[in-house]
């Protein structure tokens, strides 16, 4: 068991693999933080120290280090939870009233219960152990008892206590085709906030906070928490006058009102959380195997053609077929067809509602381009966009009464489309139902879902800001029993939404429409730091990119791409033969590495050099490949120094080399390293190697 209980005097230790988490309660019910950092062995060793003000002005609450601060009292910093009862009282008084824990599998759970002491409204507070990850997840459920309504107007799933001044704080900031820009800033008096306020997770900031001790990829504190939630929510980062850092996330309060009638309960979004005593590293690592293992759906993700790029709305099935052709003769293994197929859809203008086949592009219907497809060996998967409707649209006709909307005010569009109110029972049934139908009248193995606008004029109901994204999740839930077989990919307007909240829900995840091979490299980087790589999608597309303009060759481009699970998005009718036969090499290159690359542990390697290269290593099993980047050559050409990670010092290792294999101990290789020299501009190499026997 590693949670371990002092019952004597309330102390609790939570303990994984290497870390240790405790809290305990004293004697006048609070719960207070006690430690979290390197593991602890003995629960009897920790003390609850005594309560003392400041000053008059510094109130004991405002000094307590509390698990999970409520509104009230003589508290005045972020608190975790306010509600507002029947009565108009806006204040929550908790008392502690015991514990249970509970084991199963590779999990083990405590959940301390506390009730307010005059009305019957409850809260839990819940501390899930996933021991052999070195990680745990805080969530919060509340629950009303009383007789009437209660209305939470804040509610975040949990509070950290750092116990050091002047971290660094790290997330990304970002917009539409940049997103995962990663900053980093030195924490000092005062606060930090990151939100979303759009309805989706992640173009701006994304759901975690990662602060760290002057850490390195290798070495340093760190301690990290990714909230499982798609929709807004909002992160507070605060170093305090009495020399510690508080960190709490959760459901943005912003416009947001949860209502709970008599009887109900609600959880809040978990926070898978951990702490690093080795740097970026480990703590990308733990996160990663969890995600893989305990999160998303397993098996690897196909190498993909999709035509957005090339055809963008000017789809038919003639062109299709072509490129479905193509496709297959490079390698693809599955074809998407992308935004354009049905109703009006020409441009952004119309279309989006009606969800009918465009006979004027496939006069055969979708049967023939999904036959030819699936003839060459080839999944066909098919974009849409459930959530949105075009003015124009005769659904929008139709229903009018279906988009978010106040009475008295005009909906704004956004891309010429609203958003549908989802949460109706009837616009829930109407997406699930044409779904449903168009998989179970098509041969579909997957499903792009996107989303290309932010939610405004939610109409008079407040906690649509959750509640959207949950309908959401509950569809796509609902679908994949009937159809168990189809893999969903979460896209908004490229990476808006990726997040741990999705991640259990869809199987692939679109990183950025940005797909220039240059600007991917900070991308991928940024978002490898807490998403999985089998979660990165990432396609080769044509030169000059539509964004940057940038000219790059092809055997980089595929090179930044096999970093995550490769697709080709480009107008491959147009390629030369040189061309084909290098996407062929590389695409049957990237199904021979994929299970390294999409399952191995992922290593962000040190470059030595004055000039900016990229290293990256995956290792699985003793199976390992290495990726170098040089984007520009600079003054003096200087080489790298590269130094590989994970293996067993004691052990050869063989690198298959463009010079010649190179076998060398493991120690030699972790720690003397290898020379690289790439030369030129958008130099690019991927060096595989394995485990002597
Ligand atoms: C935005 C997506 O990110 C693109 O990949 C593409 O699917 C377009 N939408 C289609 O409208």
């Amino acid at each position: 068991m590693s949670i371990a209980v002092n019952t004597k005097k309330d102390v609790f230790l939570l303990s994984t693999k290497s870390t240790s988490y405790a809290f305990g309660v004293d004697d006048r019910g609070l719960i207070r933080h006690l430690y979290w950092g390197k593991k602890l062995d003995f629960v009897e060793e920790l003390e609850l120290p005594q309560l003392t003000e400041v000053s008059t002005n510094d109130p004991v609450f405002e000094v307590t280090k509390e698990e999970f601060p409520v509104h009230g009292g003589l508290r005045y910093k972020d608190h975790c939870l306010k509600v507002t009862f029947a009565d108009g009282t806006r204040e929550l008084v908790y008392q502690y009233c015991g514990y249970d824990l509970e084991e199963g599998e590779g999990l083990e759970e405590l959940t301390v219960h506390l009730r307010d002491e005059h009305y019957e409204f409850f809260m839990d507070l819940h501390y899930k152990l996933y021991p052999e990850y070195d990680l745990m997840e805080r969530s919060v459920v509340v629950s009303n008892q009383t007789a009437e309504p209660i209305q939470v107007e804040k509610l975040h799933s949990a509070q950290f206590h750092i116990p050091y001044e002047n971290l660094n704080f790290s997330n990304v900031h970002g917009h539409w085709g940049a997103e995962q820009q990663r900053f980093t800033q030195k924490l000092s008096y005062g606060k930090v906030v990151i939100e979303n306020r759009r309805g989706i997770s992640s173009h701006n900031h994304n759901p975690y906070f990662i602060l760290d001790r002057d850490a390195t990829e290798t070495s340093g504190d760190v301690y990290f928490g990714a909230l499982k939630l798609t929709g807004n929510f909002s992160g507070v980062v605060e170093q305090t006058p009495y020399g510690e850092t508080l960190v709490q996330m959760g459901i943005n309060s912003h416009d947001c009102l949860i209502e709970l009638k008599p009887g109900e309960s609600f959880e809040a979004p978990g926070i898978i959380c951990g702490y690093s005593a080795s740097g970026f590293e480990t703590m990308s690592h733990n996160l990663h195997r969890f995600a893989r293992e305990r999160i998303m759906r397993g098996g690897l993700r196909p190498v993909l053609y999709n035509s957005w790029e090339a055809t963008e709305f000017h789809v038919n099935s003639r062109d299709q077929i072509k490129l479905a052709q193509k496709a297959s003769e490079l390698g693809a293994e599955l074809f998407v067809l992308d935004d354009g197929w049905f109703g009006e859809r020409h441009s952004t203008q119309n279309g989006l509602g009606d969800w009918y086949v465009n006979e004027g592009k496939f006069p055969n219907g979708l049967e023939e381009l999904i036959g030819e497809v699936k003839n060459l060996g080839m999944m066909f998967g098919i974009w849409v966009e459930p959530e949105m409707v075009n003015p124009k649209a005769q659904l929008y006709q139709d229903h009018p009464d279906w988009i978010y909307h106040y009475e008295t005010r005009v909906s704004d569009t956004s891309r010429v489309q609203y958003v549908l109110n989802v949460t109706k029972p009837e616009v829930r049934d109407f997406i699930y139902d044409m779904l449903d139908n168009l998989l179970t009248r098509y041969d579909i193995d997957y499903i792009k879902w996107d989303a290309n606008r932010p939610i405004s004029q939610t109409g008079p109901q407040r906690d649509i800001w959750y509640k959207h994204i949950q309908t959401v999740y509950d569809i796509v839930r609902e679908l994949k029993k009937k159809h168990p077989q189809v893999l969903f990919e979460a896209c908004a307007s490229g990476g808006g939404r990726i997040d741990y909240g999705i991640l259990g829900i869809f199987d692939d995840f679109w990183t950025s429409d940005n797909t220039d091979a240059y600007d991917r490299l900070y991308i991928q980087d940024s978002y490898s730091r807490i998403y999985p790589i089998k979660a990165m999608r990432a396609w080769v597309t044509d030169c000059p990119n539509f964004l940057s303009g940038r000219v790059i060759p092809l055997s980089f481009r595929y090179h930044s791409a096999m970093l995550g699970s490769l697709g080709v998005g480009c107008n491959i009718l147009k390629f030369t033969p040189e061309e084909v036969e290098l996407s062929q090499r590389m695409i049957s290159l990237y199904k021979e590495i994929r299970p390294v690359i999409q399952e191995g542990d992922f290593y962000r390697l040190e470059n030595t050099s004055a000039n900016r290269y990229f290293l990256y290593e995956y290792l699985k099993e003793g199976q390992g490949v290495v990726f170098a980047f040089l984007p520009q050559s600079q003054v003096g050409h200087r080489s790298t120094t590269l130094r590989l990670r994970g293996l067993e010092e004691g052990a050869n290792y063989t690198l298959h080399t463009s010079n010649g294999d190179i076998t060398k101990s493991g120690a030699y290789l972790m720690y003397h390293g290898l020379e690289v020299k790439l030369t030129g501009d958008y130099a690019s190499a991927i060096v595989r190697f394995e485990k002597n026997q």
